[in-house]
């Protein structure tokens, strides 16, 4: 048992969508949730500036004596994990590597940020554990503003999606990976582009079912319920206005501003 938070971090807001997940596969923890709402986004820089920030929250996080860190963010999951897994000296778990591992598919779809895609993450990590997956991976930088504005169910919203993903529909994909913390917020508007036949994969979700299992191998689960805590490096009720779109409850919390 180790009673210790789990710290998760994201870039801003996006990340509680992940939270949701490990929410629900593992209500019991404690939760440090740290959003960098002062630098994003994340998904239009540079690799070494993500790796930096990622490692200033990291460092943040364990100062705060978590037990784990969660990297919510699809970007830094691409680009920084690497370098965090190699600095600090404690499980990191991010949402590339656990959804990877559950690819049963001969064809796949990957979307996510600019960042992400470039780095072609998903593919070596894909290829790691079904070298012969097919990989179509699209990026998809409107969602992200899209979904902070509210728009998720609106016309701009069903324009975006068409625009973006009307090339899988000429695919033979089985499943669609939703790389990047935002793009669960346009599940339904992504599934009626695409139809039913492809099934679209939260990549939080498997990152919460594989942190469920590590805690559980390795003795490291909570005995009591489950807090949270909010960081954000900007003003704690910007981040509060763009995360009631998709994570109502932030309004009972406060969240506390802490620049790194
Ligand atoms: N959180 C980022 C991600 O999942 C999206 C927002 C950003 O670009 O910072 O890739």
């Amino acid at each position: 048992m180790d009673n210790r938070p789990i710290g998760i971090f994201d870039s801003g807001v996006g990340g509680l969508t992940v939270l949701k997940e490990y929410l629900k596969e593992l209500p019991n923890e404690n939760y440090i949730y740290f959003g960098d709402t002062a630098r994003l986004p994340y998904g239009s820089k540079s690799k070494n500036t993500i790796v930096e920030f990622s490692k200033q929250i990291t460092e943040f996080l364990i100062s705060q004596n978590v037990k784990l860190i969660v990297i919510a963010c699809g970007t830094a999951s691409a680009i920084a994990y690497q370098d965090l897994v190699k600095s600090f000296d404690l499980p990191i778990i991010d949402i590339i590597s656990p959804t990877a591992k559950a690819v049963k598919d001969s064809s796949i779809g990957v979307i996510a940020t600019k960042a992400t895609i470039k780095s072609q993450a998903w593919e070596n990590e894909i290829h790691q554990y079904s070298p012969h997956t097919k990989i179509h991976s699209i990026a998809c930088p409107l969602f992200v503003p899209i979904v902070e504005e509210g728009f998720a169910d609106s016309e701009i919203a069903k324009l975006a999606v068409k625009e973006y993903l009307s090339a899988f529909e000429k695919s033979d994909i089985t499943s669609l990976i939703l790389g990047c913390t935002h793009y669960p917020i346009l599940k339904n508007t992504i599934q009626t582009q695409l139809g039913e036949k492809i099934k679209l994969m939260n990549a939080g979700h498997y990152s919460a079912l594989y942190a469920k299992e590590y805690l559980e191998q390795n003795n490291l689960l909570a005995e009591n319920t489950g807090e949270l805590s909010f960081y954000s490096s900007d003003d704690g009720n910007y981040f509060k206005e763009i995360a009631k779109n998709f994570f109502p409850v932030i309004e009972n919390y406060n969240v506390q501003k802490c620049m790194l």
